[in-house]
């Protein structure tokens, strides 16, 4: 190209400086002036302001923590990864038939394996072009007459199978295998099964789905790999004889075998920003920050203890979110309190929150309960024996709680019973009249205690009620 402009005859070349903007070098033939003419591209390092970075940063890790996003490189389960792929690959590109079972327990990373290797084989243009999936799950196809529907939905082949009639679960599968064979009838298209929570199919009706499934990956009728996912070690124990037979027995096992030291660098690769950030300072700053909180030793005492309740990918990540939800513009990066507080929410007791909503007419009558707990040494109680303990508490003790009707009251049981905080005992017939229904309290003492701490302006009378023994 040339440049034509008046005083600077010459040959142009661009070139990109590391900001993405573009500049234009004239060779003149005395010497190469650099002028900057023209930026086509937006610089990379623009300024966002904080709230725009905040929101980003949002966005950006909700994202990584909530959507189940697969991880470009799966960490820890390389080799899995490499097994279940080659075996894949087998039936994809030679059309071998294949079964494979992958165990581990929940939120292991089983059904993120899968997707990883469905991903990297998808990305091959042959087997694209050719192989087809069929995505099962034993929540959502509850029999095997579903699993079908649902498979011919899944290969497009609703308009094949029509209204025809089918002798046996066995021809309508076949019919639909035969259906996906090419034009020449030479060969078929190998077919992915996935197998979502494995071990339920095996509940089913004489088991007919696993059957024929894993006597086709047995046999030389069609090129179809099974791959169940499960988190039931003995599921093998599940299988009716003829079915376990026809299994290959591969099983790829996924046992959380990570370290602490691997949870702490995964809990902060989890929280760094990328390099492509809208904003680099804002993302060098931001990393900067994780890293320190990642040595922090009140941090690393709360991951740690995190990480002896549970060590999988789901718990971490939901810590991770709820310490996220704690940045704000005000507060832009992540301190290791929001940390303890998330941990804090995440470990908190759901039925101590429940007694957070109660009325204070509801909370009396849970602390009267505590009261008859004591005295009757934890026998179940009825209505009646409970509006007692109230009624003596209004009379004796309380000046700022209300002298309730006793429908009003009866009221606040039932609610109590519906939020399942009191449960009538079994046996207990639905002839008794309400008030002498035999019910117990399902919380204990401490779980009362906490919640009546962090109740939202607590009368004092109804805490030193619920303190003093015996009402
Ligand atoms: N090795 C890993 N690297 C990165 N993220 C992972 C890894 N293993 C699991 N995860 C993440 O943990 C979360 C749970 O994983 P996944 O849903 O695959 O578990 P699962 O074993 O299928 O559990 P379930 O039995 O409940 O179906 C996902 O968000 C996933 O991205
Ligand atoms: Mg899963």
């Amino acid at each position: 190209m040339h440049c034509d402009t008046p005083g600077r005859k010459g040959k142009i070349s661009t070139c990109f400086d590391c900001n993405g903007s573009v500049d234009v070098l004239i060779h003149t033939a005395s010497r190469t002036e650099a002028v900057i003419i023209m930026s086509k591209r937006k610089p990379k390092d623009s300024h966002l302001t904080v709230g725009e970075c905040v929101s980003q940063v949002q966005r950006l890790l909700r994202g990584r923590f909530c959507h189940q996003q697969l991880p470009s490189e799966p960490a820890g389960v390389e080799s899995q990864h490499k097994h279940l792929l080659e075996l894949l690959k087998r039936t994809a590109i030679h059309g071998e038939s294949n079964s494979v079972l992958i165990v581990g327990p929940r939120g292991a990373g089983k059904t993120m394996l899968l997707n990883c290797v469905l991903k990297e084989l998808m990305e091959e243009n042959e087997v694209k072009k050719n192989v087809l999936l069929v995505h099962l799950n034993g929540l959502l196809q509850t029999d095997d007459r579903i699993a079908l529907k649902e498979i011919t939905r899944q290969l497009h082949l609703e308009n094949v199978v029509g209204d025809k009639v089918f002798g046996s679960f066995a021809e309508n599968l076949a019919f639909l295998l035969e259906a996906l064979k090419k034009g020449n009838r030479s060969s078929s298209r190998p077919v992915l099964f996935t197998l979502d929570e494995f071990d339920l199919f095996a509940h089913h009706k004489n088991q007919t789905l696993l059957y024929n499934l894993l006597d086709i990956s047995q046999s030389a009728q069609a090129p179809i790999a099974v791959v169940g996912l499960t988190c039931r070690l003995d599921v093998l124990e599940l299988l009716e004889k003829r079915v376990k037979s026809r299994f290959s027995h591969r099983q790829i096992h996924l046992l959380n075998p990570l370290g602490f030291q691997h949870y702490l660098s995964t809990a902060r690769l989890q929280l760094s920003l990328p390099q492509d950030f809208p904003d680099c300072r804002f993302a060098e700053e931001w990393n900067a920050s994780i890293k320190a909180l990642c040595e922090d030793k009140s941090a690393e005492a709360v991951l740690r203890k995190h990480f002896n309740s549970s060590k999988d990918y789901r718990s971490l990540n939901k810590l991770l979110m709820l310490t996220l939800s704690r940045v704000t513009v005000s507060n832009p990066t992540v301190r290791s309190a929001d940390l303890l507080e998330a941990s804090r929410l995440c470990t908190a007791d759901a039925k101590a929150n429940i007694l957070h909503g109660l009325s204070i007419l509801e909370l009396c009558l849970i602390i009267a309960m505590k009261h008859l707990n004591d005295i009757y040494d934890g026998e179940p109680f009825n209505f009646q024996m409970v509006h007692n303990e109230f009624k003596k508490f209004i009379q004796r003790k309380s000046h700022s709680v209300h002298n309730f009707e006793k429908p009003v009251v009866i009221k606040a049981f039932e609610h109590l019973q519906q939020l399942e905080l009191i449960r009538p005992m079994d046996g207990s017939s639905a002839k008794t009249q309400k008030e002498y229904q035999l019910v117990k309290l399902m919380l204990d003492h401490t779980q009362i205690m906490e919640a009546l701490q962090k109740y939202p302006q607590c009368p004092t009378d109804v805490k030193q009620w619920a303190m003093s023994a015996f009402g």
